[in-house]
């Protein structure tokens, strides 16, 4: 199997490290008022002027905040690579199948969870995610599966034929010293075995300035998708800045 991508790679082992900006929360304050701002189609087209490699977004199954008109709204606005992180359900399949984006990531959902808490089972869900899978592919879309940073769910989305694994980086962001290094050591052994199997590795959730230059420096993570803490920061700075600033920190780290 071939996981490499459409995108441009500098290289195999080390790949230039895209920055997917996850822009949910900018309609989790535009749904705080039932309005129509602030716009994410705005803020997709912010992080397309500002050298950001992609547009995440979320549609979840309580479209809390990411609804099914935006995901149009932001492929007719920007050009960017448009990532759709969905539950395996198949309302979502039928989403998907319609919008084709250009990548899904299939990421677990519990309707009572602030974010998405843990990775996906994906060798638990062998048999539920086979034909999401082959039916996403079928239809040109890339698949990544959002999983821990650990051997038997690499394995599975290796059965599963996924082109893309990303590791929630959670864990990592959560822990302090030495759990930390643990957890970031995880994740670097998880981005060379996947490479060496032919999957591409990416890593996402609770990324912030102050601890994405370790995960950064991995050389064989090719994308990094950043949301919460990048719109906090918009708050205050702006989104165009904090971007900026994301970027220049993974450049440096590289
Ligand atoms: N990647 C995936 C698969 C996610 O589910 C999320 C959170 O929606 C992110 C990345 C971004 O995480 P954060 O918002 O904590 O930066």
């Amino acid at each position: 199997m071939n996981g490499a991508g459409t995108m441009p790679q500098q290289d195999l082992l080390r790949p230039i490290l895209r920055l997917g900006v996850n822009i949910d929360h900018v309609a989790t304050i535009r749904n705080a008022r039932g309005g129509d701002h602030p716009d994410p189609v705005r803020a997709a087209e912010i992080v397309a002027q500002v050298g950001g490699d992609g547009i995440t977004a979320h549609l979840r199954e309580d479209r809390r905040h990411i609804r099914d008109e935006d995901l149009r709204r932001i492929q007719a606005a920007t050009s960017l690579p448009l990532n759709l992180e969905m539950a395996p359900t198949e309302e979502m399949v039928r989403i998907a199948l319609a919008h084709r984006p250009h990548a899904a990531c299939i990421v677990p959902e519990r309707r009572e969870e602030r974010t998405t808490e843990g990775g996906l089972d994906a060798a638990g869900l062998h048999n539920h995610l086979a034909p999401v899978v082959s039916r996403l592919q079928e239809a040109g879309i890339r698949v990544s599966l959002f999983i821990a940073p650990d051997e038997r769910q690499l394995e599975a989305a290796l059965r599963l034929g996924a082109e893309v694994v990303e590791f929630h980086t959670g864990e990592y962001a959560h822990a302090d010293g030495e759990r930390r290094a643990v957890e970031l050591k995880r994740i670097a052994d998880l981005a060379a075995l996947a490479v060496k199997n032919g999957i591409e590795p990416h890593a996402g959730h609770g990324l912030t300035y102050e601890n994405v230059q370790p995960v950064a420096a991995i050389p064989q993570l090719a994308e990094l998708n950043i949301g919460h803490y990048l719109v906090g920061e918009a708050v205050f700075v702006g989104l165009e800045a904090a971007v900026r600033r994301m970027r220049e920190l993974m450049d440096a780290a590289r």
